[in-house]
């Protein structure tokens, strides 16, 4: 194979590989220590944040019984759903996205960090 070939081709696998990039469940785990101060994932209950097992697909502000701030139901008008994209966004810097919202939490600033913890978060949605 021509050299520019094996180079365009290496590019596109790189590529291809960012793009479908899957977190790492376990590693994700990890990371929701972090998390595992105000919310549990394991169990449908409330603590000092919503439960978030089968967050992934949840609309938002919608968990039962929990007590969600003016902003964060602002924010859920219209049905919005947490999938993988809205999640990402919110997790760099929940109080960006959802301006006034009571999850004092700065943000996970690495990227690895937060598709990980999405991975996890996805392993919940059945248990
Ligand atoms: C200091 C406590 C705290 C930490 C740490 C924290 N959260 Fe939260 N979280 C909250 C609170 C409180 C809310 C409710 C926000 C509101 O109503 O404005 C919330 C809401 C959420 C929601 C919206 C849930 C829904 O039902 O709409 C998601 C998703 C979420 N947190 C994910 C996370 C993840 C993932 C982490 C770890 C990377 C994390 N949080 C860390 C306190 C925290």
């Amino acid at each position: 194979m021509p050299l520019r070939l094996v180079l365009i081709s290496a590019c596109l696998c790189l590529w291809a590989g960012l793009a479908h990039a899957d977190g790492d469940a376990e590693a994700g785990a990890q990371v929701f220590k972090k998390c595992g101060a105000c919310h549990t994932a394991s169990e449908p209950v409330n603590r000092v944040g919503p439960s978030l097992m089968g967050v992934i697909g949840r609309p938002v502000a919608t968990f039962a019984g929990y007590s969600y701030s003016g902003a964060m139901k602002d924010f859920g008008e219209g049905g919005k759903v947490w999938d993988e994209d809205l999640l990402a966004e919110y997790l760099l810097s929940p109080k960006a996205m959802v301006t006034g919202t009571k999850m004092s939490f700065p943000g996970l600033k690495k990227p690895q960090d937060i598709e990980n913890v999405i991975a996890y978060l996805k392993t919940t949605a059945t248990k």
